[in-house]
């Protein structure tokens, strides 16, 4: 007989615990500082803005969040604040918030949640965290976006807490009908009531103060292929050609964090990539852009020139004790520039030197929360309090004053985005920069785009990727994706080819996988799957000038591209219930298959009219129907009324301009949008762009131009009605 130790319980803590479930009473407010209301109308909404400042301590100046400054007219200290929303100091260290939460409210937004759409009934932290597993533990992920849109139909309001400070917001968890936001922090905030208003003006009047995104690079949209590490030029060189020869379209390749040397920032390896320069050059005569992974860290190596001069410059993040913070990354020991001081943000953009000779297109900002291997979980167990700035892990400095880290966490990724912004914008100025990021906060719109991290080649993850990306859609950040395929496991073909299938509408179209997984390029099985994704990704290619013209339509009013139903039927009960479906602008409703060796699925059709993407019998709305959809089809369905503007076959978005462009009409009468550009400089900005109104009346397609200053006279134009396809004179 084997005699083991019985195991020992500490019931001191099983006690405390066994009791901790119990609501807090409602602790006395401990305030004592200023604060202030406003009032305001943005973009036709009425914002009120509550701004509390603590006595005696530093305040973060100028918000990193708010774009753009609005005329606040002051309001009495005692109006009432919509949705009984009271807050206090109730630590020092911890502010709460206080909201009733009616049946029926829907909560979206708050960035990356690993959630349904309706973020109701649970706790939500947001503190940027490297979060490897996404489960239903899961709470922290790698955005923290402390924007929610409490949905009710054509009443709808929007929160905005301005604080970069962790915060954890429970909508709702004990089904009381209340809602708490805890803020850890000892600095000022501000608080943004937006509404009541429709969902839609929520997010214009929410993107009015954060930012608007711009206009990405065309090719941006087209198909990206990435993978943890294509480790020599030889293979890069080689999966282009194989793209090329298999005639699959691909405008981006990346060069993951292998390209370096020893994982060196603003370096290349010169055993594995000798020819860097000469590299980028040929896959740029084949119409690739490549772009380069950038992490913080920064290799300590007193012989490592960007190491030295962030020491010198004093550009790094500090201890308590006033030396380097030193963490562990891929490089090993490793610095992290305090992107709070502005010169280090000048510094860092000014590096982008090295890329930007080397004629990368563009850079994907990764293990910005920041990541740190030997400190994973950023925030201490069970906190109820911000930890005291010894325990923040490091410090920043803000004009000179000294800030915990914890304090400005969230700002982090968003911050390394804007000096990447701000280098590429200097280097290339009538360029339009693309930028890929991890972490982000509010307002990241402005400097880059963001995928959802290391998700898994899990069905559940493909299926998830719907209701997240929604999510982000309504936290302001339309620009966005998860790694197609997933990152970790193997993907397995029927699921990479259903993985597609959705992905193709994604607005960001990245292919990306781990170091560890199967090749996972669409060639890399086989025939029959290479045929149906080759298929697909046409798919994609025809969807782009629709996809562009919704970009410029969100440029002006932030309404994302992936829709939840609700966007367009607010009043519909059972639409609001849909996250398993979306909308692609108002006009395309997308229903996947997300599960293994399924061929059919329900979907339900909003109102009106729906045609099959791909022809067949049009399906009538305010139903849920029983569909088919084989691997390898198209899972959408076009409103009747709609037109949808569309390219013919290209390999990359090189070919775009000389492609035709077809208005295919879905309807007897139909009306549409239609945006083009250049489709890569500013010049949109000065007004050199073109839009039309599109409209079918018994059976002829008019087109009134809103704005002509682009010339388009190289341009082919077509209209497709009822099947039948002849050219089309735009102008
Ligand atoms: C992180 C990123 C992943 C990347 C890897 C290596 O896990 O999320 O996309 O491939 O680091 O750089």
């Amino acid at each position: 007989m084997i005699e083991t130790d019985a195991p020992t319980y500490d019931w001191t803590t099983a006690r405390q615990r066994r009791k901790s479930w119990k609501a807090e009473e409602r602790p006395k407010n401990l305030f004592s500082g200023e604060s202030k209301v406003g009032k305001c109308q943005v973009a036709g909404v009425d914002v009120l803005k509550i701004a509390a400042h603590p006595e005696g301590l530093l305040r973060l100046a100028d918000s990193f969040m708010v774009h753009h400054k609005h005329d606040w007219k002051e309001e009495s200290a005692g109006v009432g604040l919509p949705l009984g929303l009271e807050w206090q100091q109730s630590k020092d260290g911890r502010f709460d918030f206080f909201f009733s939460l009616a049946d029926g409210i829907r909560c979206f937004g708050l960035g990356e949640r690993f959630s349904t759409l309706d973020l109701r009934g649970a706790r939500h932290t947001l503190c940027t965290t490297d979060e490897t597993k996404h489960t239903e533990f899961a709470d922290s992920l790698y955005k923290a976006i402390p924007f929610m849109v409490l949905f009710d139909g054509d009443n709808s309001y929007g929160f905005f807490l301005d604080s970069p400070a962790p915060q954890r917001w429970d909508l709702d968890s004990e089904l009381n009908c209340e809602g708490k936001i805890e803020l850890f922090t000892r600095q000022g905030w501000s608080m943004y009531v937006f509404g009541p208003a429709p969902l839609p003006s929520i997010l214009d009047s929410f993107s009015a103060v954060t930012g608007k995104a711009k206009m990405p690079p065309l090719w941006s949209l087209g198909h990206q292929q990435c993978r943890w590490s294509y480790p020599d030029e030889e293979t890069v060189r080689e999966i282009a050609t194989e793209f090329r020869q298999r005639k699959i379209p691909c405008d981006t390749i990346y060069l993951d964090i292998d390209y370096m040397d020893e994982y060196r920032v603003f370096t290349h390896s010169p055993e594995r990539f000798p020819a860097f320069t000469k590299m980028i050059e040929d896959l740029r005569a084949q119409n690739f852009n490549v772009i380069t992974i950038v992490d913080p860290g920064v290799k300590k190596d007193e012989k490592f020139p960007v190491f030295k001069k962030g020491l010198k410059d004093n550009l790094f993040c500090k201890t308590q004790d006033g030396e380097v913070y030193i963490g562990q990354v891929w490089p090993g020991h490793s610095a992290f520039p305090d992107f709070l001081k502005p010169e280090t943000r000048k510094w860092w953009a000014d590096n982008h030197s090295f890329y930007v000779k080397n004629g990368i297109a563009g850079i994907w900002n990764d293990m910005n929360e920041p990541a740190l291997f030997n400190l994973t979980r950023p925030l201490p167990d069970g906190m109820d309090a911000l930890p005291a700035e010894s325990a923040q892990h490091f410090c920043h400095s803000l004009d000179d004053e000294r800030l915990g880290h914890l304090e400005v966490r969230n700002l982090y990724g968003t911050l390394m985005c804007k000096s990447t912004h701000q280098g590429l914008i200097e280097q290339r100025p009538n360029e339009r920069p693309f930028i890929l990021t991890r972490s982000a906060t509010a307002g990241i719109q402005n400097y880059s785009a963001v995928w959802l991290g290391d998700n898994y080649s899990w069905y559940e993850h493909l299926a998830k990727s719907i209701p997240m990306l929604l999510n982000m859609g309504m936290s302001g950040v339309a620009f966005c994706g998860v790694d197609i395929g997933g990152f970790f496991g193997s993907c397995p073909p029927e699921m990479l080819i259903r993985w597609y299938e959705l992905g193709i509408f994604y607005p960001l179209f990245r292919n990306h996988c781990w170091l560890e997984g199967r090749a996972q390029e669409p060639f890399a099985y086989g025939e029959k799957c290479e045929m149906l994704l080759r298929k697909l990704i046409e798919t994609r290619y025809g969807l782009l000038p629709y996809i562009y013209s919704l970009f410029h339509e969100h440029t002006t009013n932030g309404a994302p591209l992936m829709r939840p139903l609700s966007w367009h039927y607010p009043q519909d009960r059972i639409a609001a219930n849909a996250d398993d479906e979306f909308l692609l602008g108002e006009n395309i409703l997308v229903a996947p298959i997300t599960e293994r060796s399924k061929s059919c699925r329900n979907v339900y059709f909003p109102e009106g009219l729906w045609h099959p993407f791909n022809g067949g019998t049009p399906v009538k709305g305010g139903q849920t129907l029983a569909v088919e959809i084989p691997l390898g089809s198209v899972p959408a369905f076009v409103r009747d009324g709609s037109i949808i503007p569309m390219a013919s076959a290209m390999q990359s978005t090189a070919e775009y301009e000389s492609c035709t462009i077809t208005f295919k009409c879905f309807g007897k009468n139909a009306q549409g949008m239609y945006f083009e550009d250049d489709g890569k400089s500013f010049d949109y900005e000065r007004g050199v762009y073109n839009e039309w109104q599109l409209s079918l009346k018994e059976g002829q397609l008019s087109a009134v131009s809103v704005h002509k200053s682009f010339d388009s006279a190289g341009r082919k134009y077509a209209v497709d009605i009822e099947g039948k396809n002849s050219s089309f004179k735009l102008s």
